[in-house]
């Protein structure tokens, strides 16, 4: 293998993770259940378990405090200022027509007629042999071996690498030299020709406000926290001492009738998003959005995520939404996933969403959004937009992605390497032996400091599986309680990667914990 070819030791650690085993583990330790799971689950929705909603509250309370209660310091040198607000997840159905959702918030689709699968056409791509007929669907993101084994499925006696094949992102293939729909094979079909033209299909999950199910009453669940922000401007404007730039910050949940929710969390038809509008004079939006592109990067890198796996990305041209089509454009952050890797996924988008929203809000509700400055009242403007939206819940996916870490040499054969602010455990407290002065000792320990600290006390059981069950849910310190410690007050403390055990007393373990648990 040439230098240019060898693999990172990040692209290498995170293609030998596996998602099934991830998968299991969440279930099997409490973070992420398929929602109704008794009644076999339902495609694209999933609950977070005792420890998974800690870690996903750990990583919101950090979003929320890097953005809200101790933003960055700006290009100035003065902190930025941002406020919170927390919206309805139902609004005026009106608001879904100003924002383009309801016109444009679709993906083109091609339905199976076999099968009755209905995938996103852009997330299919067509591999099809020059100068013959037939060609094979497949998702854009299957790798040479995947797409091995679906031809040899199908009896396709080409193999990838034959001379003479193509590969085209997207399913609209029917072109000169090309095969029709009718000479495709669907990635899950076993008749040749099923797939249907694509058609556009909107996201938004609609409901009925109030007794009478008819149109009039007809509403949306929010496929974006954004908009509710945007409908708060002039509020937040009019009651609190905010002046732009400033910014406001949402986290909650989200909405989408996904066509394809695949890879666990990473796509899901209910999810949440922690998104903030930072609202600027258009003149100053350049300078904003390379200030959040840098500060959105440092969040993700400071709590965990290893930099080799996260890079930015521009959106080329035909990927900009609707509002960024005028603007600077949009960037993602993106993570290398185990199922994308050696590629990456988005974890969060920066984009430069001009004045559209609160342009269209002015226009369909008639209420002015412009700002004036107070130092000059005849300086009256629409703020540009610059904003950074990620997904709290994907971002919860990359962080027991990066944290998962397979280790022969211990009993669980694997922990999770989670940064201690994340950890949904900060400590756990273990008597070696459920007898004697052992549980004693350790329930007082307990007892003393669990009000500062998450902490778990578990008595039964042998050591070695206590030790496991910590290693698998990222508790980044165990104190045993041993016979030593009821002749010298002291107690073992095991951490986490290393396995290494240190003695100290039983009174210095919340001086510990405070110096090792830091914020970031
Ligand atoms: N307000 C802009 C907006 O919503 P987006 O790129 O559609 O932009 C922002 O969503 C983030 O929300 C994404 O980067 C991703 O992390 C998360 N997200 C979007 N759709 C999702 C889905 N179906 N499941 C889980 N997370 C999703």
């Amino acid at each position: 293998m040439s230098v240019a070819q060898e693999k990172t030791s990040a692209e290498i650690a995170n293609s030998v993770k596996d998602m099934k085993d991830i998968v299991a583990l969440c279930k099997r330790r409490g973070f992420v259940f398929p929602a109704s799971d008794i009644y076999g689950g339902l495609n694209g929705f999933w609950d977070y378990g005792p420890l998974g909603v800690e870690l996903k509250n750990n990583l919101r309370d950090l979003w929320w405090k890097w953005m809200v209660t101790c933003p960055p310091v700006g290009p100035d040198g003065q902190p930025v200022d941002i406020v919170g607000i927390d919206s309805s997840i139902i609004q005026n159905p009106k608001t879904w027509e100003a924002s383009g959702h309801v016109g444009g918030f679709s993906d083109p689709m091609v339905d199976c007629r076999e099968t009755k699968l209905r995938y996103r056409a852009d997330h299919l791509s067509i591999i099809y042999w020059i100068g013959e007929t037939f060609a094979v669907a497949i998702f854009d993101d299957w790798d040479e071996d995947t797409i091995a084994k679906r031809l040899k499925k199908l009896g396709v006696s080409k193999k990838i690498g034959d001379a003479g094949y193509t590969r085209i992102q997207g399913i609209q293939v029917a072109g000169a030299g090309q095969p029709g729909l009718d000479r495709t094979y669907g990635p899950d079909a076993k008749e040749i020709g099923t797939l249907t033209e694509p058609k556009q299909f909107n996201l938004m999950f609609h409901t009925f406000v109030g007794a009478t199910g008819g149109d009039d009453n007809k509403a949306y669940l929010r496929p974006e926290t954004a908009q509710g922000i945007f409908l708060n401007f002039k509020n937040v404007l009019d009651s609190s001492r905010v002046r732009v730039p400033f910014g406001i910050a949402q986290v909650g949940k989200a909405f989408r009738n996904e066509v394809n929710p695949r890879n666990f969390i990473f796509r899901s038809r209910e999810f949440e998003q922690m998104e903030m509008e930072w609202f600027c004079h258009p003149s100053e939006a350049k300078m904003w959005r390379d200030f959040w592109f840098a500060e959105r990067q440092k969040f993700w890198t400071a709590i965990g995520l290893v930099s080799e796996n996260v890079r930015m990305r521009d959106h080329d041209k035909d990927e900009l939404s609707h509002y960024a089509k005028e603007g600077l454009g949009t960037a993602d952050i993106e993570y290398r996933f185990p199922f994308t890797a050696p590629g990456f996924g988005e974890l969060e988008g920066i984009a430069h969403r001009c004045n559209f929203d609160l342009t269209q809000h002015q226009k369909h509700s008639g209420v002015k959004m412009e700002y004036t400055d107070p130092m000059d009242p005849k300086n009256k403007f629409i703020p540009d937009v610059i904003e950074p939206a990620a997904g709290l819940t994907r971002g919860v996916l990359a962080l027991l992605c990066e944290a998962y870490t397979p280790d022969p040499n211990r009993p669980s054969g694997v922990y999770l390497n989670l940064h201690p602010a994340l950890a949904p455990k900060k400590a756990a407290i273990l008597p070696l032996t459920a007898k004697d002065q052992h549980p004693v000792i350790a329930t007082k320990l307990y007892m003393d400091i669990r009000n500062e600290f998450a902490v778990d006390l578990d008595i039964k059981q042998n050591i070695g599986k206590r030790y496991a069950r910590q290693d698998e849910i990222g508790t980044p310190y165990c104190f045993t309680i041993d016979d030593q410690t009821v002749s010298d007050q002291t107690v073992t403390v095991r951490e986490r990667n290393t396995m290494s055990q240190e003695r100290i007393g039983l009174d210095h373990v919340a001086e510990y914990l405070r110096k090792h648990i830091r914020s970031v």
